[in-house]
């Protein structure tokens, strides 16, 4: 299929990218590199360097089979102290997205969205029909986008699928996670132990879970790419389709710094911090309609898999 990634030069994108250019696709990125990184790109794919929501119209008119949509502001704290953001550049950019596809007709769309839809939970695991209260505009944005292509699919006929994203980690070679404002617990833990940072804060040790912190449910960003070859495949026009994407095991802070420190041979020191405003105590998926309804399976659950994914990608970056 000829597929346009929007966001294909960040973390997620250009695993993703990866995988569609291995699997035999014409892939074009659309990425201002904004937090992005032109040489994120896979080779084989080609890169179109530009804002999204000026240049969607021009680029679609080229003719996609579909959209792979990466693209967006994506940092909860930043998104509580400025919402204007999070409206602006993700719910409008992927307005003008899909009135771009609209207008020429690209049929199927495949969306990043997010666990932080369902705020905090009143069951875990979540399943999809779980209520969506998210607790900051960037779950809030996430959640307006999911609306809206629920609307396009049922008025003109896009094939959409959301996916929710839970805790993604890992690497795919030497396409991995490097934001300039790292606020994520795996690669903060991996800074720890390649010396550039001197202690991993543990927000809070009083929550309701076995060893006090909270729980989260880790997802190899190789499994998160086969699910979107997958959604990719499964799309029908008419219809939004929505999948959880975790491994369905949690794991406590505690735990991935332990993992963490396993992997690298450095003893990660960490320092007690408060309780981080708007975290959940435990977040784990329910993927069940993701595993019977598109045959997903997630290969690559073990943490020390994934912990050692990313050290290695780490390790492979300059310091
Ligand atoms: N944590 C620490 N110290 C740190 C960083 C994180 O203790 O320095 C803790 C957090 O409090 C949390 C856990 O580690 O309990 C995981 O935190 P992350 O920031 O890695 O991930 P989140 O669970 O907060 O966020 C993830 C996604 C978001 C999404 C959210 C849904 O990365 O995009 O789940 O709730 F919005």
């Amino acid at each position: 299929m000829k597929l346009l990634v929007t966001g294909g030069a960040g973390y997620v994108g250009s695993v993703c990218a990866a995988h569609l250019v291995d699997a035999g696709h014409d892939v074009t990125v659309l990425d201002d590199l904004s937090t992005g990184h032109k040489d994120a790109v896979p080779d084989g794919a080609h890169l179109v360097h530009a804002d999204l929501a000026e240049a969607a119209e021009e680029v679609l008119a080229e003719g996609f089979d579909g959209v792979l949509h990466f693209a967006a502001k994506s940092l909860v704290g930043e998104s509580v102290a400025r919402p204007e953001l999070y409206w602006a550049g993700n719910v409008v950019t992927t307005f003008r997205l899909l009135e771009a596809m609209r207008k020429h007709g690209t049929p199927r769309l495949v969306f990043s969205s997010t666990a932080a839809t369902y705020g905090e939970p009143e069951r875990v695991p979540i399943p999809e029909d779980a209520p969506t209260r998210p607790t900051n505009p960037y779950g809030a944005s996430k959640l307006a986008i999911d609306l809206a292509m629920t609307s396009y699919a049922a008025a003109h006929g896009l094939a959409a699928v959301s996916l929710r994203y839970f805790n993604v980690a890992g690497a795919h070679g030497r396409f991995g996670e490097r934001h300039t404002v790292e606020t994520h617990l795996i690669p903060i833990v991996l800074q720890v132990a390649s010396g550039t940072r001197e202690a991993v804060q543990v927000y809070g040790d009083d929550w309701p879970t076995p060893d006090g912190t909270c729980v989260r449910d880790y997802i190899h960003v190789d499994d998160l790419a086969d699910a979107h070859l997958l959604a990719l495949q499964h799309a029908e026009p008419g219809k939004h389709a929505i999948y959880n994407l975790g491994s369905g095991t949690g794991f406590s802070v505690r735990q991935v710094i332990e993992a963490c420190r396993e992997v690298t041979g450095h003893p990660i020191p960490m320092t007690a911090a408060p309780r981080r405003a708007g975290d959940p105590a435990v977040l784990i998926a329910s993927s069940e309609a993701a595993r019977t309804e598109l045959g997903w399976q997630p290969h690559r659950t073990d943490l020390t898999t994934i912990v050692r994914d990313a050290w290695e990608f780490t390790r492979s970056r300059p310091a």
